[in-house]
C-alpha cells in the first residue's frame, strides 16, 4: 500500500533471533528514520511512555511482544511461579500509559494464554505466547486493511480530508486506521487533498502524519490546530477522519486532545466526521466517555519541548491532557474492520458481539 522508502515495512515487529521488539523511533521522525531493537523491559516501558512507539494499536502489539520477551526470561518449571512473575511483567508494561485500551486488551489476551494452558509445561506456554503475540500483530495488519476498504467506501476521489494526530501506519503495524483509506485510495489512483492538524503539543500531525502521507505521494497540507474552522469554512474539507484510543459502549470516542473540537466544528459546517478504529479499541466495560482515564503529561511538552529556550513564564500553571472525548452524537459513523457502524452506537456495537 504505502511506498516504504527508507522505512521498514512494519512499525512494530518481533525479532526472534535477537529476542527484541523492533520499532521505528517516532520521536526522531521526520528528521531521521531510526529503528530501535529493544530487549529489556525497561527499554520497552520507556519506548511506550515516551511515545517512541505510539498509537493505540501499535502500543497493543508492542506490549504483546514485550510481555512475551519478559516470559522468555522467566526461568522456572513451576506454573504458579511463572504466572506470578508473568503478572508482574504484565503490570509493569500496563502502567506505561493509561488511556489506549489496546494496551490492556493485548496484555489480557497474553495472560489468557498462560491461564488457559496451566497444564502444559512452561516451555510449551512460552511458545503459545509467541504464537499469540504473532496473531495480535497479524490481526492488526488485516484489520487495518479492512478499515481502509470500508473507509474508502465513504469518501470520493478529489475530496479534501481533515485528519488529526497520527492514526496512520506509524500508529499501527502497517496500514493505519484513519489514514488507511487514504493510502488505499492512493494505491487505486485517487487524489485526495489532506489537511493534517499539527496536533499540539507533541505534533504527531505535523511530524508523523505529514511524513507518512508525503512518503506515499499524497497531497498534504499541515495546519495549526486553530485553523480547522477556517479550512472548513472555506469549503475545503469534505470529511474528517480520525482514529481512536478507546471507544466507550455508548460510542463516545476518546482520541488525541483536540479531536472533540474538530467534531464540533465539523457539525457546524455539515462535514461528516468519521472515527476509524479496530474493534479491539471498543471497550464495552466502560459505559460512556466519562469513565475513560485521560492521561495527563508533563508540562515541559507545552512550555519548552519545541523551543530553543523556554517559551512560557517559569511557574505558570500548565494543563496537558493528552486526549479528549468526542460525544457519540457528533460522530457520523465508526469505521471498523467488521464494517461501518451507524448510530445508535450502543446498539450497533452490541450487535458486533453477536
Ligand atoms: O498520544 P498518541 O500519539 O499515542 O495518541 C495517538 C492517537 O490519539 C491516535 O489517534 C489513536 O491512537 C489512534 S491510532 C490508529
Amino acid at each position: 500500500m504505502t511506498r516504504y522508502g527508507a522505512m521498514p515495512r512494519d512499525t512494530v515487529a518481533l525479532d526472534e533471533g535477537t529476542r527484541a521488539l523492533v520499532i521505528i523511533d517516532q520521536t526522531r521522525l521526520p528528521r531521521e528514520v531510526s529503528v530501535l531493537s529493544l530487549t529489556t523491559q525497561e527499554e520497552i516501558y520507556r519506548a511506550i511512555a515516551t511515545l517512541q512507539v505510539r498509537g493505540a494499536p501499535a502500543i497493543g502489539v508492542a506490549a504483546a511482544i514485550g510481555v512475551y520477551l519478559a516470559a522468555l526470561d522467566i526461568e522456572t518449571d513451576d506454573w504458579t511461579e511463572f504466572h506470578s512473575r508473568f503478572v508482574s511483567a504484565r503490570q509493569y508494561l500496563a502502567s506505561s500509559r493509561p488511556t489506549a485500551v489496546n494496551l490492556f486488551w493485548a496484555l489480557d489476551r497474553m495472560e489468557g494464554v498462560v491461564i488457559r494452558n496451566k497444564n502444559l509445561p512452561v516451555s510449551g506456554i512460552k511458545s503459545l505466547l509467541r504464537d499469540e503475540a504473532a496473531r495480535i500483530h497479524d490481526e492488526d495488519i488485516r484489520a487495518c486493511r479492512a478499515i481502509g476498504e470500508h473507509g474508502l467506501g465513504l469518501i470520493r476521489d478529489g475530496w479534501g480530508i481533515l485528519t488529526h494526530c497520527n492514526a496512520g501506519r506509524l500508529a499501527t503495524v502497517r496500514y493505519g486506521t484513519a489514514l488507511a483509506p487514504l493510502h488505499l485510495g492512493r494505491e487505486r489512483g485517487y487524489n485526495f487533498k489532506v489537511f493534517a492538524g499539527e496536533t499540539r503539543p507533541l505534533l504527531q500531525g505535523a511530524r508523523l502524519t505529514a511524513f507518512e502521507l508525503m512518503e506515499d505521494g499524497i497531497d498534504t497540507t499541515v495546519i495549526c490546530d486553530n485553523m480547522a474552522s477556517r479550512v472548513m469554512q472555506k469549503g475545503w474539507i469534505q470529511a474528517v477522519l480520525v482514529g481512536c484510543d478507546r471507544m466507550a459502549a455508548n460510542g463516545d470516542a476518546c482520541n488525541k486532545i483536540g479531536t472533540s473540537g474538530l467534531a464540533i466544528i465539523a457539525r457546524h459546517y455539515g462535514v461528516p466526521f468519521y472515527v476509524c478504529a479496530p474493534t479491539s479499541t471498543i471497550d464495552m466495560h466502560v459505559p460512556g466517555g466519562d469513565g475513560i482515564v485521560i492521561e495527563e503529561r508533563g508540562a515541559g511538552e507545552i512550555t519548552e519541548m519545541w523551543y530553543g529556550e523556554r517559551m512560557a513564564p517559569e511557574g505558570v500553571g500548565v494543563y496537558n491532557p493528552a486526549f479528549d472525548i468526542t460525544p457519540a452524537d457528533l460522530i457520523t459513523a465508526v469505521v471498523t474492520e467488521r464494517g461501518v457502524l451507524k448510530p445508535p452506537y450502543a446498539e450497533s456495537m452490541e450487535a458486533l458481539r453477536r
